[in-house]
Formats: C-alpha cells, sequence, structure tokens
C-alpha cells in the first residue's frame, strides 16, 4: 500500500519545501497538463527535472498531455520513476511504454473516467501501473466517483488473470473518506492531493492513509 501525495495542492512557489512535507510518503506525484488533452496548465520537463534533483522521494509522473509518444520517454530521461500515459492520448502505447522502461522508469497507463479499461487490457504486459482515474481529469479538489470502483475491480481482476506485478493506482477525489473503497476493491498505490496538503500536518495525512489503505486491503 503506498500513498503519492499530489503536489498539484502544494504551494508552488515553494516546491521543494513542500516535498519535503511529504517525505514519509512513497512517492511524490506531479500533475503534468499541457491545456489542450485537460483545460489546464500546469508544469513541464524544466520543472519535473528540477523537482527529481531536490526530492526526497521518488517522482511519479501523471501526464495529462497530447502525444505523449513524443514527450513521456523525455521524463522518465529526467529522472521519473514512474511515468504515466493517458490512452486517449497515446498513439502507440506499447511503443511509449517500451521506451519509458527502457529509460529507467516505471511505465504506467491511464484511463479518464468515462474510457472503458477492457480494450486495454493486452498492455498489462507492458506496464507496472494502471492508473484508474477517480475524477474527471484536470483539477484537484473535485468529488471522488465511487461508480470508477467496478473498473478498479475488474483490473485487478485482470491482473490477477495475467499473473504479473501490476500496481493499481487511482487519483482524484482520495481522502480519509474514500480511500478504504479504493483498497478494498483492488487498489495499492492512492493519489492524494487535497486530502494531503489541505490537512494540517501532510505527513500526519500521508500515515493515516496508508494506515486506512492496509486495514481494507483487497485480497
Ligand atoms: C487531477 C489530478 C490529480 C489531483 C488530485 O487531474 O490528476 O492528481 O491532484 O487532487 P485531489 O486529491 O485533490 O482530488
Ligand atoms: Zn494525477
Amino acid at each position: 500500500m503506498q500513498i503519492s501525495p499530489s503536489i498539484l495542492a502544494a504551494d508552488f512557489a515553494n516546491l521543494e519545501r513542500e516535498l519535503g512535507k511529504i517525505a514519509n510518503a512513497d512517492w511524490a506525484h506531479v500533475d503534468v497538463m499541457d491545456n489542450h488533452f485537460v483545460p489546464n496548465l500546469t508544469l513541464g520537463l524544466p520543472v519535473v527535472e528540477a523537482l527529481v534533483a531536490v526530492s526526497p522521494i521518488p517522482v511519479d509522473c501523471h501526464l495529462m498531455i497530447e502525444d505523449p509518444d513524443r514527450w513521456a520517454p523525455g521524463y522518465a530521461e529526467a529522472g521519473a520513476r514512474s511515468v504515466t500515459f493517458h490512452v486517449e492520448a497515446v498513439h502507440d502505447p506499447v511503443s511509449t511504454a517500451r521506451a519509458i522502461r527502457a529509460a529507467g522508469a516505471r511505465a504506467a497507463f491511464a484511463v479518464k473516467p468515462g474510457t472503458d479499461v477492457a480494450p486495454y487490457v493486452d498492455l498489462l504486459p507492458e506496464v507496472d501501473m494502471v492508473l484508474v482515474m477517480t475524477v474527471e481529469p484536470g483539477f484537484g479538489g473535485q468529488s471522488f466517483m465511487v461508480d470508477q470502483m467496478p473498473k478498479v475491480r475488474q483490473v485487478r481482476e485482470a491482473v490477477r488473470r495475467h499473473g504479473g506485478d501490476v500496481w493499481i493506482q487511482v487519483d482524484g477525489g482520495v481522502s480519509a473518506d474514500t480511500i478504504e473503497q479504493c483498497a478494498e476493491a483492488g487498489a495499492d498505490v492512492f493519489v492524494a492531493g487535497s486530502a494531503v496538503y489541505g490537512a494540517e500536518s501532510a505527513a500526519t495525512a500521508v500515515d493515516e492513509l496508508r494506515e486506512l489503505a492496509l486495514r481494507h486491503a483487497h485480497r
């Protein structure tokens, strides 16, 4: 059970300090948005390189961008230890995942709430993680979509059949109120923005979320 706080909810003027607050987490989730794939713009490669250089924990890069085929391997080369692209944006998922892995990172694909995951199950041998979005990508602080839990179960079942060690990540509206359902459905990597950075102590929130996830682990 791993916690990946999203710095989208952090103070963008002090990102090094904000990363320091989550040193007890497993990953630092960095949302790259290009204002095309999603209607929001955040940061890109130069900032990710700078974050990798100062982060106390590995960087988990979530690319909400068009044409990840072209850009995703660069994020792995920049030192992100996990790079996630969206199936709705990618042209050649197999080559893109292989290029990410060849650059030394874990590769992952993400599905938006309206995207059926069944057509992508064949990709499982090519990736290390599947991200099931539990909000429409683009913004932090949205409400958790409980109707995505069957999809998490479906991916867990597919991973069991395929037999590999593929992690299942959920992202969007994950909090102390919603993390248990995600864990029960089979998720094992939890992204949380507002629930961590909106808490009085980010580090305490991370520990509490991990504890809740462990207590409700899928089996
Ligand atoms: C949404 C991003 C999320 C976002 C989650 O498009 O992918 O990572 O930061 O924020 P919360 O946890 O506040 O929903
Ligand atoms: Zn994200």
